[in-house]
C-alpha cells in the first residue's frame, strides 16, 4: 500500500491484484463520479492497452501499470497536453528515483539507451466541448525480464532494472511520479500553460534535431523535428523545406 500523503494526486490510490487494463477500469470509475486525481495501480493487467490498439505487456508484480482520473476544466482540443505533462514528469520521476539517464522520445515514449521503458496512454471522457474526464495510464517496465518478452518486442523494450543492475523498489517510483506530476499538472491548473513541462520534455527529447517519420492514419511523411510547440506539437520541416506542426501520430526517429 502506498501512502504518499498528498492532498490531490493520489490522495485515493486503488491497488488492485489483476486487472484487464488500469485505463479501462478508471474509466469506468471516472464514469461513476471518481475524485480527481484518483489513482488506480494493478500488480498484473491481463489486457492492458497501448496506443494505436497495440496491447501492452504487463507481468505480475514487476511494472508500473497505473492511471490517474482527472477532472481538468479544458476543451478537448489541450487532451494531448496532459500527454507531455505526464511524459515530463514521468522522465524527471525516474530521473530522481533511480539516476538513469532517460530520453523522452514524443509524444509519448520514455526511452533509456534508445530503447523504451515506458509508454502513456491518455483517454478522454468528453461531452461536446468539455471534457469530463482525462485518463492517464502509464506503463513502466521496472523490474520485468525483458528476455520473456516475445522477439520484436524485445529488440524495442528494456527495463530500469537493465539500467541500474539490480531490482528497484517500484514503489519509491510512484511515490516520485505522483510527486512530480502534482506539480507539473498544478502549475498547468493553475497558469494556464505547460511551459514547465515543456522545458522538460525539450531538454530530454531525444527527437528533436532528428530525422523523423511520421505516420498519420494513411499518410506518412518524413522531415526533421525542429522544436515543440508551446502547446506540446512537434514542430517539422517537411522534405520540401515548409514548416508544419503534428498533434499526435506514430513517430519513428531515425537510429531508435
Ligand atoms: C503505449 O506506449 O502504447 C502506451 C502504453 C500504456 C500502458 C499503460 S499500463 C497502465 C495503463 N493501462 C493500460 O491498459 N494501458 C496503460
Amino acid at each position: 500500500i502506498i501512502e504518499i500523503g498528498s492532498n490531490f494526486i493520489g490522495k485515493h490510490i486503488y491497488h488492485f491484484d489483476s486487472v484487464d487494463s488500469t485505463n479501462t477500469i478508471a474509466k469506468k470509475m471516472a464514469a461513476e463520479g471518481a475524485f480527481d486525481g484518483t489513482v488506480i495501480i494493478a500488480e498484473e493487467q491481463i489486457g492492458g492497452r497501448g496506443r494505436l490498439g497495440r496491447s501492452w505487456i504487463s507481468p505480475k508484480g514487476t511494472g508500473i501499470w497505473m492511471s490517474i482520473v482527472l477532472r481538468p476544466n479544458i476543451e478537448p482540443t489541450e487532451a494531448a497536453k496532459i500527454t507531455q505533462i505526464t511524459a515530463a514528469a514521468v522522465a524527471n520521476a525516474i530521473r530522481k528515483a533511480t539516476g538513469c539517464e532517460v530520453g523522452i522520445k514524443w509524444p509519448n515514449d520514455i526511452i533509456i539507451h534508445n530503447k523504451k521503458v515506458c509508454g502513456i496512454l491518455t483517454e478522454m471522457g468528453a461531452e461536446l466541448n468539455s471534457v469530463n474526464y482525462i485518463i492517464v495510464g502509464i506503463g513502466i517496465n521496472v523490474n520485468v525480464d525483458i528476455k520473456e518478452f516475445p522477439e520484436e518486442v524485445k529488440k524495442i523494450a528494456t527495463s530500469i532494472r537493465a539500467c541500474v543492475g539490480k531490482e528497484i523498489s517500484r514503489k519509491d517510483i510512484v511515490k516520485e511520479i505522483l510527486l512530480e506530476f502534482q506539480k507539473l499538472y498544478l502549475d498547468f491548473i493553475e497558469n494556464k500553460n505547460i511551459k514547465k513541462s515543456i522545458d522538460i520534455c525539450k531538454k530530454y527529447s531525444v527527437t528533436l534535431g532528428k530525422q523523423v517519420k511520421i505516420k498519420n492514419r494513411d499518410k506518412e511523411i518524413i522531415a526533421e523535428a525542429i522544436d515543440l510547440t508551446e502547446d506540446g506539437q512537434l514542430l517539422i520541416k517537411n522534405e520540401s523545406g515548409e514548416m508544419q506542426t503534428v498533434i499526435s501520430g506514430e513517430v519513428s526517429v531515425r537510429g531508435i
